[in-house]
Formats: structure tokens, sequence, C-alpha cells
């Protein structure tokens, strides 16, 4: 049995991630140097998988656009809509079982962010005989994933989803391994949990109490569930922090009196101008202009940005921002296309705004 397939998530809804995830996938936020997405293909790509199969919510086209086929890490890569829209993720796994058939198989939520690798862990799986393995890793706030319940022997016994009270200090991750059809028999033996989702940790239970044989491995390196937006500014800076020198490629024009220390990537077509003062690591895209301004450090920064008199440091910024008056930014998301500017007229006091539904804004 050796693993080659393996199933992303790239559909829900994200709302603890709005309202940036009211016009943009979530799985195409950027983390340090690529879409969230990328690093999951990236892992399971590593331990072997050849073939990805990616749900999306009914309608979006957005993901398939910057993933296509595949090709770019030299394997296959389809995407298949759940029907009637998300309803738990033990239900996307459902919805791909034409394209798994008997085969094993990697499952991966794809807001998972790991550093290290899952290869021996899929090398174990793949050399065992086990109906499934799960990923745990200790965290200080198990009632916010789904927990593992071990006996008194230390044996695995039960996995229970947000519990109120956590029987142990461990959340099992988003990264789980089956062997072939024991998923699906399951999954015709599990009701929708009283949230409405087909919970995977019924699944993981209805193994536990029905002796089908789940391994399970620490994952003893970071890990992270990036679904709130402080986990995605911490996610990001760690990876940024880890990236090697030769991935902060210079492809833009400096001014002479810029000073840029630290890793520091600067996209094509972008213009660093006078005055700036660039801490890496740093990510800057392509066709950005930044003129006196302070940036850096732990910063990504989208294609086509503007910063102008502005002091920005640990904040995920998207493309086309226009930011661009004395102000500081820190530990901040920021969407498409905003504009943060100088006030036109300066007779009223105070700020003016046009802000969307559930922003929010620490002054
Ligand atoms: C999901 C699973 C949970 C798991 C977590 C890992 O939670 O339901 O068991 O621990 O992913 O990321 P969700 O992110 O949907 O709240």
């Amino acid at each position: 049995m050796r693993i080659k397939k393996a199933i992303l998530t790239g559909g829900g809804r994200a709302t603890r991630l709005y309202p940036i995830t009211t016009t943009i996938n979530k799985h195409l936020l950027p983390l340090a140097n690529k879409p969230m997405i990328f690093h999951a293909i990236e892992k399971v790509v590593e331990a072997g998988v050849e073939e990805i199969f990616i749900n999306v919510n009914p309608g979006d086209t957005e993901l398939q656009k910057f993933i296509g086929d595949g090709g770019h890490w030299g394997i296959k890569i389809k995407f298949f809509e759940q029907t009637g829209g998300p309803q738990g993720i033990a239900h996307v796994v459902k919805e791909a079982e034409k394209f798994i058939d008997n085969d094993p198989f990697i499952f991966y939520l794809s807001d998972n962010i790991i550093f290290g690798s899952i290869k021996e862990m899929v090398d174990e799986f793949n050399s065992g005989n086990q109906d499934c393995m799960l990923a745990l890793s200790k965290v200080p706030d198990p009632n916010r994933f789904g927990v593992p319940v071990f006996c008194e022997g230390g044996n695995l016994i039960d996995v229970l989803e947000k519990p109120e009270n956590p029987p142990s200090d461990f959340a099992v991750t988003g990264i789980y391994l089956y062997g072939p059809k024991v998923f699906f028999k399951a999954f015709d033996n599990i009701e929708k949990s009283s949230r409405g989702e087909y919970e995977i940790s019924s699944i993981h239970s209805h193994f536990l109490k029905n002796n089908y044989k789940v391994g399970h491995k620490e994952i003893t390196g970071w890990w992270k569930d990036t679904g709130l937006a402080d986990d995605l500014l911490l996610a990001n800076k760690m990876l940024l922090e880890r990236m090697e020198g030769s991935e902060f490629p210079n492809h833009g024009s400096i001014y002479e009196s810029a000073d840029i220390s630290g890793n520091v990537r600067i996209g094509i077509g972008s213009v660093i101008g006078k005055s700036v003062k660039i801490t890496g690591p740093a990510i800057i895209g392509e066709n950005c202009v930044l003129e006196n301004c302070e940036v850096g450090p732990f910063i990504t920064i989208g294609s086509g940005t503007e910063v102008k008199d502005a002091k920005l440091r640990d904040n995920i910024i998207l493309e086309n921002c226009d930011i661009n008056c004395d102000i500081q930014i820190t530990d901040s998301l920021i969407g498409r296309g905003v504009k943060i500017v100088k006030k036109k007229t300066k007779e009223a006091e105070g700020h003016k705004m046009i802000v969307g539904d559930k922003t929010i804004l620490e002054l």
C-alpha cells in the first residue's frame, strides 16, 4: 500500500476571517511568498502524492485559476464541487469518493500550516497495516479542535470535537491518512453534529468504537490552524523567518538612498523610491511603489500596492492597496484595493471612513 492520492480542502465559508473572505477564497490568502493552499500542496507532493483532488464551493472558479492542473508541481490536480455547499469536512471527503476508488489517501486541511515534513508519517503508514493515522499536536487551547481521548494504558480510545473540558492537551490536526475504503463505510454510519456538520471527529470516533486500527503520530515541529487573523499573521511571520536567503530575489528598481537590510524580496516592476527603509524578512510583490516609508520586518505586500509616508510591520497586505498617509500599521490583515489615505479637506475633525461590513479597526 502506498499513498498516491490526496484530498485537499479549498471551500468553506471562512466566516472567522470576514470581511476579507467575502471577496477572496481563504486558501488564496498569501502566507509568506505564496497562497496558503500552495503550502499544503507542497507538503503532500513531498510525501509522494501524484494526484490531488480539491473541493471548491459551488460556482467558485478562483482557485482553479491560481492552481491550474498541477503541472507546476509535476502532478495532476482536479477540482470538485461540494453538492449543496459546505456541510462539514467529512462531507468533503465523501464527495471525492469517485476519485479515490479503492486507494489509500491523505486528507489535508489546506489551512493547516506545519514546518517540517509529513513524509515520515506517510512512510510509516505505507509500510504498516493501519486503517487510519492521525497527526496530533500539543496545544494550549484544545477545546478549539478535535481532541484525542486516551485510556489509562495510553491507548487512543476516542476523539471528541471541540469538547468544553478537553480530556488531553492534544489537538487532532487537519492531516489524516486513510486506508482503502474504510472512510466511506464509516461515513454511512455518522450523522450531522449539533452545528449541522458532518464532523471528521465522528468518523474517527466510529473507527475507534468499532475496532478499526487507528494510529497516531505527534507533530513535533510547529503546527497552526490558520482559522483566525492572528494565527495567519503568526504563520506569515514564522514562514518568512524560515525562508532561505535565495528565496528573496530582487527584481525591482531601487533608489540609491533606500536602506534595505535582511532578506527582502522585491517583485518585477516595483519601485523602491526615496527615503525608504525596508527591514527583512519582507516580501514586496510586483509593480509596487514605496516612497518615504518604513516597511517590515515580517510583512507580505501584494502586487500593485503603493505605500507612502507610512510605517508598516507584521502585516499581510493584499494587492492594489493605496496606503498614503502618516500612519503606523502593525499586526494587520488588509484586503484588496483598500485605501488608507490623507483626508482631502481639513474642514471636519476626525477620520473619514467608508468601511465594509464586519471590518475591524483598532485605533
Ligand atoms: C477542524 C476539525 C477539527 C480539527 C481542526 C484542525 O476544525 O473539525 O477536528 O482539529 O480542523 O485544523 P475547524 O477548523 O473546522 O473548526
